[in-house]
């Protein structure tokens, strides 16, 4: 079967996965109305083609954070990626640095940060989960600048984890050799009992994510590192002006691709109003849903200066690994090339907000 689009993707790694590791990628919470709502709403914006440009030439490259990229598309933060290929998180290291993109490691990774970081010399984020211990907090972003990653990515919608039915039913454990590397060494983890009604993940959270968190741990991970702080989660505008008020220097627009609470908004849906409310304070990503070039470039016309990808990468690595994740950062790379030579945009910055139609017009 030939591999054209990120859904062919999705469907190799179907058959590829046991049930209980495809669905925890691919599942959200509860009902999954928000995980439709983040494809739904993607379909909905229309845009507008135009002619003659002379579009030979389009460029796709950009900055993000005073970081070049060759593509407005980065790799999301995702936990435990041993659970799609052998190879996990090195093999997307791999395929980042490659692509010229940055990858986001998450503290939940099954590679530690050391790892990832001689796996590959590409650009990297550390995404953070704060402990209850903060120490244990303070010691990974220490260890992350200490081996050159860029940014501290806070994510800040996960107080506490969503309920994702899907890997309540099948009790998801890992595998053996699959944990939480950066952990070790760090904290003392209790012997953990994947109960009825719970999955590892979901038991893990509990002793690991600190759900008395307040906007305070911005100014507190400030007081320590120098690394510009990234706030992932934000979905209102009154959240995103408390985030530039406390120094981030770029919010994710995002709902944590509908896995947390069931019944926000797509986060392209939110995008516009945010990005009005921050004004230009600090840069502006978004997450959830994106499957195609056109979404990407709906994002960057709706406010985004660059995406993120999360079950998009991970289907390819499933797949094949770093070739797969190669190959998905490549087919989305060519449909964003398209699809703004087809709206006659010839770079990133000329892809502004007239690329959509704003107003509704009858069926
Ligand atoms: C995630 N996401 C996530 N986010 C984060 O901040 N830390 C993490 O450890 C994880 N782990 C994780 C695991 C899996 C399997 C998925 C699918 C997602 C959320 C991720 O960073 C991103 O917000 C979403 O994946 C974006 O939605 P799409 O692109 O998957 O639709
Ligand atoms: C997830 C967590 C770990 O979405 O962020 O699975």
């Amino acid at each position: 079967m030939p591999l054209l689009n990120i859904f062919d993707y999705e469907e190799l790694a179907r058959r590829k996965l046991s049930k209980p590791f495809f669905e925890y990628i691919a599942g959200g919470a509860d009902d999954e109305t928000t995980l439709r709502r983040n494809r739904e709403a993607f379909e909905r914006i229309e845009l507008s083609p135009r002619a003659l440009v002379d579009v030979s030439h389009v460029d796709l490259t950009t900055s993000v954070l005073g970081q070049a990229v060759e593509m407005p598309v980065l790799l999301a933060p995702v936990a435990v990626q041993r659970l799609a290929h052998p190879e996990g998180e090195l093999a997307t290291a791999g395929a980042a640095a490659q692509a010229g993109t940055i990858m986001t490691l998450s503290t939940m990774a099954s590679a530690s940060i050391e790892e990832v970081a001689s796996a590959s010399n590409g650009p990297k984020w550390f995404q953070l989960y704060v402990h209850r211990d903060r120490n244990v907090s303070k010691s990974m972003v220490q260890r992350a600048d200490a081996v050159g990653y860029k940014a501290v990515c806070l994510t800040v919608d996960v107080p506490r984890l969503g309920r994702r039915e899907r890997d309540l039913r099948n009790r998801l454990e890992y595998p053996p050799g699959v944990a939480h590397q950066n952990y070790i060494g760090e904290v003392e983890l209790p012997p953990l009992e994947v109960g009825a009604g719970e999955s590892e993940l979901s038991a893990s959270a509990d002793v690991l994510i600190d759900p008395a968190l307040t906007w305070e741990v911005i100014d507190w991970l400030r007081s320590f590192t120098s690394l510009p702080v990234i706030v992932k989660g934000i979905m209102t505008a009154e959240d995103a002006r408390f985030a530039v008020d406390h120094g981030a220097s770029a919010i994710v627009v995002s709902n944590h691709g509908g896995r947390q609470l069931d019944g926000a908004p797509a986060s392209i849906s939110v995008l516009p109003e945010i990005a009005a409310a921050v004004d230009g304070r600090c840069e502006v990503l978004l997450d959830s849903g994106i499957r195609r070039g056109t979404d990407i470039v709906k994002a960057l016309a709706l406010g985004a200066n660059a995406v993120l990808i999360g079950r998009a990468y991970i289907w390819g690595l499933a797949v094949a690994g770093e070739d797969g994740v190669t190959q998905v950062l490549s087919i989305l790379r060519n449909e964003l090339e398209l699809a703004m030579a087809l709206c006659g945009c010839r770079s990133v910055a000329e892809v502004g907000a007239e690329v959509v139609y704003s107003q509704a017009r009858p069926d």
